[in-house]
């Protein structure tokens, strides 16, 4: 709470952009400071927190769309971003057209002039870690572009470098990085980062002070842990290639990705997520994981501790058939999240496991 020394003081306040002593929606000290260390970090002049990843999502969309409004997203998304666009922005007339991300120039002709008001894309992907070109997404003019970039952190790409108007992280993720806070935020320019905020206040997907503090003891060793737990999910992912139990293996930084060269070209760090497709499909993951001593079966991605899911009947478990082929979200798909325990350890641990199956 804070005190106003009289009712003009408290009008100025509840009037002022991002009034930081009014109440806590509006902004908070606390959240003020992990919002000024994520926009160091971005290269952006301001940043804009909230409760969730999925707060900033939905405040940035509902921010800039209504209805008959028009949005390009890539298909290849968080299971619960696909889900929003496909459910609540369809229920209020938004209507959003979904594109391969790594077909060259697929976002930008799928823009309708004049009715398209946002392309978002999320780079690496969550979980088969698909890449967009960031560079060709930031070329585009009209609508405002977002990258989701949770899972490289700003450590990994600085999507605004590329031209890209607003980057969002579920700082849930590495950004917190000890899986015991629930936080988003976005960053870019001050003028645009403020009108989001002019609807956020009240849409009230605000982040709590209390999160913002371990958002911010996260900023403090986020090079560190980024730069080792890259290390290890590389180090990990090279020891699954090749494996006879494993029929796909995927990080960005690994030669047979893909969309490695362009992965090399954007970002400094590849990520501490790989995803591996095991043969057996579901009943070789629930085997493998029920032999794992040292990774946790849990969802969420970033911390300290290593962790497995399985995205088709977790994270992705409310999209369709249709959508999770499309993203390659197989039955046999696992989902890892190198965290920072002892590298041999891990490899240890994931192939006694992958030899029990
Ligand atoms: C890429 C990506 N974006 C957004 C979110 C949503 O974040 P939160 O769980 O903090 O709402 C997630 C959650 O896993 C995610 O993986």
């Amino acid at each position: 709470m804070w005190e106003s020394d009289s009712l003009a003081h408290a009008t100025k306040r509840a009037t002022g952009l991002r009034s930081e002593t009014f109440y806590s929606r509006f902004s908070n000290p606390t959240v003020t400071q992990f919002e000024n260390a994520v926009a160091q970090l971005e290269g952006a002049e301001s940043a804009l927190a909230f409760g969730s990843g999925m707060g900033a999502i939905a405040s940035v969309i509902l921010s800039f769309c209504g209805n008959a409004s028009h949005i390009v997203a890539q298909n290849n998304l968080y299971g619960a971003t696909l889900s929003f666009l496909q459910g609540p922005c369809a229920r209020f007339g938004i209507e959003t057209t979904f594109v391969d991300p790594t077909v060259p120039g697929s976002f930008a002709a799928a823009v309708i002039p004049g009715k398209t008001m946002l392309v978002i894309a999320e780079t690496p992907s969550n979980p088969r870690l698909a890449i967009t070109n960031l560079a060709e997404l930031g070329s585009i003019r009209g609508p405002f572009t977002v990258v989701d970039s949770t899972l490289a952190t700003p450590m990994g790409q600085r999507p605004l470098d590329f031209g890209i108007d607003i980057v969002l992280h579920s700082a849930t993720k590495g950004i917190g990085g000890h899986n015991d806070a629930l936080l988003g935020v976005i960053a870019g320019e001050k003028d645009l980062i403020d009108s989001v905020w002019g609807y956020a206040v009240m849409h009230g997907a605000v982040a709590s002070p209390y999160d913002a503090a371990n958002g911010l003891r996260g900023i403090r060793t986020l090079g560190l842990r980024t730069e080792r737990q890259n290390q290890s999910a590389l180090i990990l992912a090279r020891s699954l290639e090749g494996h006879t139990k494993v029929l796909s293996v995927s990080h960005p930084f690994l030669e047979s990705h893909p969309q490695h060269e362009l992965a090399r070209e954007q970002m400094r760090l590849g990520g501490t997520v790989i995803a591996v497709e095991v043969t057996g499909g579901f009943e070789s993951c629930q085997s493998l994981v029920s032999h794992l001593q040292l990774v946790h079966i849990a969802t969420s991605f970033g911390g300290p501790e290593t962790l497995v899911c399985h995205p088709a009947t977790s994270t992705h478990v409310g999209l369709s058939q249709e959508d999770l082929v499309t993203m390659g979200v197989t039955v046999g798909l696992l989902r890892f999240s190198i965290g920072l325990e002892d590298v041999d350890d891990l490899v240890d641990d994931i192939h006694r496991a992958l030899a029990a199956i």
